[in-house]
């Protein structure tokens, strides 16, 4: 890792290497810490990285903190001014992955929320492909069941609720497949392992309810608005069944981190011919120009960093002096 890197650390910009935390602190014994991933993309024409869709990641991040008592300074323009300036200060001119997390920062036995100061920290890391390069993806349906909403509630970003993630990730690896499709206890389909799914049947693409113990996706919204508004494909919210799954005529993951996963086999079994089908492979291509600024329609949902036309992220000093817990 480069030693001129940076990260927000507890109110501060400070050298990578710098920003740790106490082995007793709460968040890290007991789970209680929430997180947001975004994406830089690099565009080498124009020499300009764009994030995308940060404001809605933030919005999300307010709700995650919401569910977990937590209580952050910072607007959610501020969590972007703070982003950008991190972004500048390590300067990355390649793909970005971006995590901020806020965690319960008490040094103490006992994982109550309560009397607890909660604090903000980012990093950035260069992020290419999520699944290597591979094209089709082979899942299986995992044994684990997602957490449910009464447990702890998926569409919160909790970092605590990852070891379901990793359970489910890690059995799908060893045993030789790409991810996993996971199941809600009522055995309906809720997600991928980090990532929404989405299902062609006869040219309709159906998605799992909210309600399924997912976390709401806004690169699923994102495959909405695509799908209705420049593609003229119908959408649907709906209960999906693990049988549909093995029928459906394409299927494919969506998140920050997976982009669009086309997937080609469930089970060891075929989906249509095992090709990447068309619908999948149009949806990619757009969401793909998208993030990079080559469709000036869908500026609305980039961020660019280097060149900031109406300054809009100049003040960050301010940010960081003026926030009131600091
Ligand atoms: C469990 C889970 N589901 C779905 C997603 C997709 O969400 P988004 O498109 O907002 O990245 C993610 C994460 O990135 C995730 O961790």
């Amino acid at each position: 890792m480069d030693k001129k890197q940076q990260a927000f650390f507890e109110g501060k910009f400070v050298p990578l290497e710098d920003a740790k935390i106490s082995i007793m602190t709460t968040g890290f014994l007991y789970g209680t810490a929430i997180f947001e991933g975004m994406r830089g993309y690099w565009n080498e024409n124009k020499k300009e990285m764009y994030v995308f869709r940060m404001r809605e990641h933030y919005e999300r991040m307010m709700d995650s903190m919401k569910i977990m008592h937590m209580d952050l300074k910072y607007s959610v323009d501020e969590l972007c001014q703070l982003t950008v300036e991190l972004l500048r200060r390590n300067a990355p001119q390649q793909d970005t992955y971006i995590r901020p997390t806020v965690y319960k920062s008490a040094c103490k036995i006992g994982p109550s929320l309560e009397n607890n100061p909660t604090e903000l920290c980012m990093f950035t890391i260069p992020f290419g492909d999520y699944f290597h390069g591979s094209d089709g993806l082979s899942v299986q349906v995992s044994n684990w069941r997602r957490v449910e909403d009464n447990a702890i509630p998926a569409r919160a970003k909790i970092v605590g609720a990852y070891a379901n993630t990793a359970l489910a990730k890690t059995d799908a690896l060893t045993a030789g497949f790409d991810d996993c499709i996971v199941l809600s206890e009522n055995g309906h389909v809720s997600e991928g392992s980090a990532m929404n799914i989405f299902m062609v049947k006869r040219g309709k693409l159906i998605t799992t309810l909210g309600t399924e113990n997912i976390l709401e996706g806004i690169t699923r919204n994102t495959v909405f608005e695509m799908a209705e508004n420049e593609l003229g494909i119908k959408t649907e919210c709906r209960q999906i069944d693990r049988s549909e799954l093995y029928m459906a005529d394409e299927l494919f993951f969506c998140g920050t981190g997976a982009q669009i996963g086309p997937i080609t086999s469930v089970d060891k079994r075929l989906i249509a011919d095992g090709k990447v089908g068309p619908i999948s492979d149009k949806i990619r291509t757009l969401y793909t120009a998208i993030c990079r600024g080559e469709h000036n329609k869908y500026h609305k949902w980039l961020t660019p960093v280097y060149h900031d036309k109406g300054n809009q992220f100049q003040n960050c000093n301010q940010v960081i002096n003026a926030s009131p817990n600091r």
